[in-house]
Protein backbone atom coordinates (compact mmCIF):
# COMPACT_ATOMS: atom_id res chain seq x y z
CA UNK A 1 0.00 0.00 0.00
CA UNK A 2 3.12 2.66 0.29
CA UNK A 3 3.04 4.55 -2.65
CA UNK A 4 5.99 4.16 -5.32
CA UNK A 5 7.82 7.54 -6.26
CA UNK A 6 9.05 6.94 -9.30
CA UNK A 7 12.73 8.24 -9.35
CA UNK A 8 13.39 11.49 -12.08
CA UNK A 9 15.72 10.73 -14.52
CA UNK A 10 16.61 14.49 -14.71
CA UNK A 11 17.87 16.15 -17.96
CA UNK A 12 20.93 18.06 -17.01
CA UNK A 13 19.21 21.65 -16.76
CA UNK A 14 17.02 19.98 -13.78
CA UNK A 15 16.58 21.10 -10.63
CA UNK A 16 19.04 19.46 -9.11
CA UNK A 17 21.52 22.65 -8.46
CA UNK A 18 18.92 24.76 -6.82
CA UNK A 19 19.56 25.24 -3.44
CA UNK A 20 17.68 23.41 -1.16
CA UNK A 21 17.06 20.70 -3.91
CA UNK A 22 16.88 17.11 -1.97
CA UNK A 23 14.92 15.20 -5.24
CA UNK A 24 12.57 14.92 -7.11
CA UNK A 25 9.94 11.77 -8.01
CA UNK A 26 6.39 11.39 -9.89
CA UNK A 27 3.66 9.89 -8.16
CA UNK A 28 0.75 8.01 -9.89
CA UNK A 29 -2.79 9.32 -7.56
CA UNK A 30 -5.47 6.37 -7.02
CA UNK A 31 -7.97 8.80 -8.65
CA UNK A 32 -10.91 6.34 -9.73
CA UNK A 33 -10.91 6.62 -13.05
CA UNK A 34 -8.27 9.04 -13.60
CA UNK A 35 -4.74 8.95 -14.41
CA UNK A 36 -2.71 11.75 -12.99
CA UNK A 37 0.95 12.01 -11.34
CA UNK A 38 1.28 14.57 -8.44
CA UNK A 39 5.21 15.83 -8.80
CA UNK A 40 6.81 15.52 -5.81
CA UNK A 41 9.82 17.45 -4.76
CA UNK A 42 11.77 16.72 -1.40
CA UNK A 43 13.75 19.81 0.21
CA UNK A 44 15.74 21.02 2.73
CA UNK A 45 14.04 24.70 4.01
CA UNK A 46 17.56 25.37 6.33
CA UNK A 47 19.48 24.94 2.43
CA UNK A 48 17.10 26.96 0.44
CA UNK A 49 18.06 30.65 -1.18
CA UNK A 50 16.04 33.23 -2.94
CA UNK A 51 18.01 33.06 -5.75
CA UNK A 52 16.41 29.63 -6.99
CA UNK A 53 13.53 32.01 -7.86
CA UNK A 54 15.60 33.84 -10.88
CA UNK A 55 17.35 30.81 -12.03
CA UNK A 56 14.05 28.31 -12.13
CA UNK A 57 12.08 31.87 -13.67
CA UNK A 58 9.57 31.35 -10.74
CA UNK A 59 8.47 35.17 -10.54
CA UNK A 60 8.47 35.98 -6.37
CA UNK A 61 5.60 37.56 -4.99
CA UNK A 62 6.27 41.14 -2.48
CA UNK A 63 4.58 38.87 0.23
CA UNK A 64 6.82 35.87 -0.27
CA UNK A 65 10.08 38.64 -0.71
CA UNK A 66 9.26 39.26 3.15
CA UNK A 67 8.44 35.99 4.52
CA UNK A 68 10.75 33.64 6.59
CA UNK A 69 13.27 31.04 4.93
CA UNK A 70 10.86 28.28 5.35
CA UNK A 71 7.67 29.86 3.93
CA UNK A 72 10.01 31.05 1.22
CA UNK A 73 11.03 27.76 -0.08
CA UNK A 74 7.73 26.15 0.40
CA UNK A 75 6.24 28.36 -1.90
CA UNK A 76 8.89 27.72 -4.42
CA UNK A 77 9.15 24.46 -4.28
CA UNK A 78 5.06 24.21 -4.30
CA UNK A 79 5.51 26.46 -7.82
CA UNK A 80 8.22 24.56 -9.43
CA UNK A 81 6.66 21.07 -8.30
CA UNK A 82 3.16 23.28 -10.55
CA UNK A 83 5.73 24.16 -13.23
CA UNK A 84 6.78 20.35 -13.90
CA UNK A 85 3.38 19.25 -13.67
CA UNK A 86 1.78 21.67 -16.14
CA UNK A 87 5.38 21.29 -18.43
CA UNK A 88 3.71 17.64 -18.38
CA UNK A 89 0.87 17.85 -19.77
CA UNK A 90 2.57 19.99 -22.63
CA UNK A 91 1.52 23.46 -21.86
CA UNK A 92 4.30 26.22 -21.67
CA UNK A 93 5.01 26.80 -17.69
CA UNK A 94 3.82 30.37 -16.92
CA UNK A 95 3.27 31.36 -13.80
CA UNK A 96 0.98 30.32 -11.34
CA UNK A 97 -0.35 33.29 -9.16
CA UNK A 98 -2.60 33.93 -6.22
CA UNK A 99 -5.85 33.88 -6.55
CA UNK A 100 -8.11 35.68 -4.07
CA UNK A 101 -8.68 33.07 -1.91
CA UNK A 102 -4.90 32.65 -1.95
CA UNK A 103 -5.55 29.65 -4.32
CA UNK A 104 -2.85 28.79 -6.78
CA UNK A 105 -4.30 30.07 -10.12
CA UNK A 106 -3.35 27.95 -13.05
CA UNK A 107 -3.25 28.21 -16.84
CA UNK A 108 -7.23 28.10 -17.42
CA UNK A 109 -6.95 25.03 -19.65
CA UNK A 110 -5.99 23.02 -16.33
CA UNK A 111 -7.47 22.41 -12.95
CA UNK A 112 -4.15 22.64 -10.80
CA UNK A 113 -3.47 21.87 -7.45
CA UNK A 114 -0.45 22.22 -4.83
CA UNK A 115 0.91 21.08 -1.26
CA UNK A 116 3.91 21.18 1.25
CA UNK A 117 4.78 19.95 4.76
CA UNK A 118 8.25 20.40 6.28
CA UNK A 119 10.40 18.90 3.44
CA UNK A 120 8.24 17.85 0.30
CA UNK A 121 5.83 19.79 -2.00
CA UNK A 122 3.78 18.68 -4.68
CA UNK A 123 1.43 19.59 -7.21
CA UNK A 124 -0.46 17.59 -9.79
CA UNK A 125 -3.02 18.90 -12.50
CA UNK A 126 -5.64 17.73 -14.85
CA UNK A 127 -7.58 19.06 -17.91
CA UNK A 128 -10.19 21.71 -16.90
CA UNK A 129 -13.02 20.26 -19.36
CA UNK A 130 -12.03 16.43 -17.04
CA UNK A 131 -13.11 18.07 -13.58
CA UNK A 132 -14.55 21.16 -12.01
CA UNK A 133 -12.35 21.13 -9.25
CA UNK A 134 -8.67 19.23 -7.80
CA UNK A 135 -7.22 19.08 -4.62
CA UNK A 136 -4.46 17.45 -2.95
CA UNK A 137 -2.70 17.79 0.56
CA UNK A 138 0.53 16.24 2.29
CA UNK A 139 0.15 15.72 6.11
CA UNK A 140 2.44 14.40 8.85
CA UNK A 141 1.36 12.31 11.17
CA UNK A 142 -0.42 14.16 13.67
CA UNK A 143 2.27 14.31 16.44
CA UNK A 144 1.44 13.19 19.70
CA UNK A 145 1.00 16.26 21.63
CA UNK A 146 -1.38 17.31 18.70
CA UNK A 147 -3.70 14.54 18.78
CA UNK A 148 -6.19 15.86 21.30
CA UNK A 149 -7.06 19.12 19.55
CA UNK A 150 -6.65 17.90 15.95
CA UNK A 151 -9.45 15.45 16.97
CA UNK A 152 -11.52 18.45 18.34
CA UNK A 153 -10.98 20.05 15.17
CA UNK A 154 -11.55 17.56 12.96
CA UNK A 155 -13.35 14.94 14.33
CA UNK A 156 -16.75 13.67 15.58
CA UNK A 157 -18.45 11.53 17.80
CA UNK A 158 -18.88 9.25 14.87
CA UNK A 159 -15.63 9.51 13.01
CA UNK A 160 -13.10 8.90 16.27
CA UNK A 161 -15.63 5.67 16.88
CA UNK A 162 -14.75 4.72 13.30
CA UNK A 163 -11.46 5.95 13.22
CA UNK A 164 -10.55 3.90 16.57
CA UNK A 165 -11.81 0.87 15.33
CA UNK A 166 -9.04 0.71 12.29
CA UNK A 167 -6.77 -1.57 13.84
CA UNK A 168 -4.74 -1.81 10.33
CA UNK A 169 -3.22 1.87 11.12
CA UNK A 170 -1.36 3.88 13.46
CA UNK A 171 -3.77 5.64 14.52
CA UNK A 172 -1.78 9.06 14.30
CA UNK A 173 -1.35 8.15 10.64
CA UNK A 174 -5.00 7.42 9.97
CA UNK A 175 -6.16 10.52 11.83
CA UNK A 176 -3.46 12.74 9.63
CA UNK A 177 -5.45 11.12 7.01
CA UNK A 178 -8.99 12.35 7.72
CA UNK A 179 -7.33 15.72 8.23
CA UNK A 180 -5.60 15.53 4.95
CA UNK A 181 -8.75 14.50 2.90
CA UNK A 182 -11.03 16.90 4.20
CA UNK A 183 -8.15 20.03 3.71
CA UNK A 184 -8.06 18.02 -0.42
CA UNK A 185 -11.70 18.47 -0.16
CA UNK A 186 -11.81 21.93 0.79
CA UNK A 187 -9.09 22.92 -2.11
CA UNK A 188 -11.26 21.32 -4.50
CA UNK A 189 -14.61 22.81 -3.93
CA UNK A 190 -13.20 26.00 -2.43
CA UNK A 191 -13.55 28.25 -5.49
CA UNK A 192 -17.85 26.30 -6.15
CA UNK A 193 -18.09 27.20 -2.70
CA UNK A 194 -16.66 30.83 -2.32
CA UNK A 195 -15.96 30.88 1.59
CA UNK A 196 -14.04 29.06 3.95
CA UNK A 197 -16.06 26.24 5.74
CA UNK A 198 -15.90 23.99 9.26
CA UNK A 199 -14.05 20.46 8.93
CA UNK A 200 -17.59 19.59 10.39
CA UNK A 201 -19.29 20.17 6.77
CA UNK A 202 -17.84 16.67 5.73
CA UNK A 203 -18.00 13.29 7.78
CA UNK A 204 -15.88 10.29 7.18
CA UNK A 205 -18.66 7.67 6.19
CA UNK A 206 -16.43 4.38 5.61
CA UNK A 207 -12.45 3.85 5.18
CA UNK A 208 -11.27 1.52 2.44
CA UNK A 209 -7.48 0.37 3.08
CA UNK A 210 -7.12 -2.06 0.13
CA UNK A 211 -8.76 0.41 -1.84
CA UNK A 212 -6.69 3.33 -1.09
CA UNK A 213 -10.21 5.13 -0.84
CA UNK A 214 -12.35 7.10 2.42
CA UNK A 215 -15.71 7.86 1.49
CA UNK A 216 -17.50 11.10 3.15
CA UNK A 217 -20.53 12.60 3.12
CA UNK A 218 -21.37 16.42 3.36
CA UNK A 219 -23.55 17.29 6.28
CA UNK A 220 -24.51 21.23 5.22
CA UNK A 221 -25.15 22.92 2.06
CA UNK A 222 -22.58 23.82 0.79
CA UNK A 223 -23.24 25.16 -2.57
CA UNK A 224 -25.81 24.26 -5.51
CA UNK A 225 -23.28 21.40 -6.64
CA UNK A 226 -22.76 20.34 -2.93
CA UNK A 227 -25.89 19.97 -1.11
CA UNK A 228 -26.22 18.26 2.15
CA UNK A 229 -25.77 14.35 2.14
CA UNK A 230 -23.80 14.24 -1.00
CA UNK A 231 -21.19 11.50 -0.89
CA UNK A 232 -17.74 11.56 -2.15
CA UNK A 233 -14.74 9.71 -2.19
CA UNK A 234 -11.14 10.81 -1.19
CA UNK A 235 -7.66 8.86 -2.63
CA UNK A 236 -5.21 8.26 -0.75
CA UNK A 237 -1.68 7.19 -0.33
CA UNK A 238 1.31 6.55 2.05
CA UNK A 239 4.57 8.15 1.13
CA UNK A 240 7.70 6.60 1.89
CA UNK A 241 8.65 9.46 3.92
CA UNK A 242 5.79 8.17 6.54
CA UNK A 243 3.76 11.36 5.38
CA UNK A 244 0.31 10.68 3.71
CA UNK A 245 -1.16 12.27 0.57
CA UNK A 246 -4.61 12.53 -0.44
CA UNK A 247 -6.41 13.59 -3.66
CA UNK A 248 -9.84 14.63 -4.30
CA UNK A 249 -11.28 16.11 -7.95
CA UNK A 250 -14.62 16.35 -9.13
C1 LIG B 1 -6.12 26.29 2.33
C2 LIG B 1 -5.79 25.15 3.26
C3 LIG B 1 -6.67 23.95 2.87
C4 LIG B 1 -4.31 24.80 3.08
O1 LIG B 1 -3.99 23.60 3.71
P1 LIG B 1 -2.61 23.41 4.53
O2 LIG B 1 -2.53 21.98 4.97
O3 LIG B 1 -2.55 24.48 5.55
O4 LIG B 1 -1.46 23.70 3.51
P2 LIG B 1 -0.93 22.92 2.23
O5 LIG B 1 0.52 23.06 2.25
O6 LIG B 1 -1.47 21.55 2.07
O7 LIG B 1 -1.51 23.76 1.05
C5 LIG B 1 -1.12 25.08 0.88
C6 LIG B 1 -1.47 25.43 -0.54
O8 LIG B 1 -2.87 25.32 -0.72
C7 LIG B 1 -3.21 26.18 -1.79
N1 LIG B 1 -4.41 26.92 -1.37
C8 LIG B 1 -4.50 27.92 -0.46
N2 LIG B 1 -5.77 28.36 -0.41
C9 LIG B 1 -6.48 27.61 -1.27
C10 LIG B 1 -7.85 27.60 -1.67
N3 LIG B 1 -8.74 28.44 -1.16
N4 LIG B 1 -8.25 26.71 -2.60
C11 LIG B 1 -7.37 25.84 -3.15
N5 LIG B 1 -6.04 25.81 -2.83
C12 LIG B 1 -5.63 26.69 -1.89
C13 LIG B 1 -2.03 27.11 -2.02
O9 LIG B 1 -1.38 26.73 -3.22
C14 LIG B 1 -1.14 26.87 -0.83
O10 LIG B 1 0.24 26.96 -1.07
P3 LIG B 1 0.92 28.36 -1.43
O11 LIG B 1 0.34 29.37 -0.48
O12 LIG B 1 2.37 28.11 -1.22
O13 LIG B 1 0.53 28.62 -2.86
C15 LIG B 1 -6.05 25.49 4.76
O14 LIG B 1 -5.10 26.39 5.21
C16 LIG B 1 -7.41 26.11 4.97
O15 LIG B 1 -7.57 27.31 4.94
N6 LIG B 1 -8.46 25.30 5.20
C17 LIG B 1 -9.78 25.81 5.34
C18 LIG B 1 -10.59 25.01 6.30
C19 LIG B 1 -10.77 23.62 5.88
O16 LIG B 1 -9.88 22.97 5.36
N7 LIG B 1 -11.94 23.10 6.12
C20 LIG B 1 -12.18 21.72 5.83
C21 LIG B 1 -13.54 21.62 5.27
S1 LIG B 1 -14.08 19.94 5.16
Amino acid sequence: MLAVETEWKAASAGPQALPGFCGHSRLRLPLAGRACDAQLLRYDAAGFHVSAFAAAGIAMPATIERSVQKRQAEFFFGRLAAALAIQEHGHAAGQVTIGAMREPVFPAALAGTITHTGSVAAAAVLPAYYCQGFGIDIEQPIAASSIDSVEQLVLDRFERILLQGLAQLPYPTALALVFSAKESFYKAVARAVGRIFDFSALRLEAFDLTAQRMRFVTQEALCADWPSGRRCEVAFCLLAGGEVLTAFSW
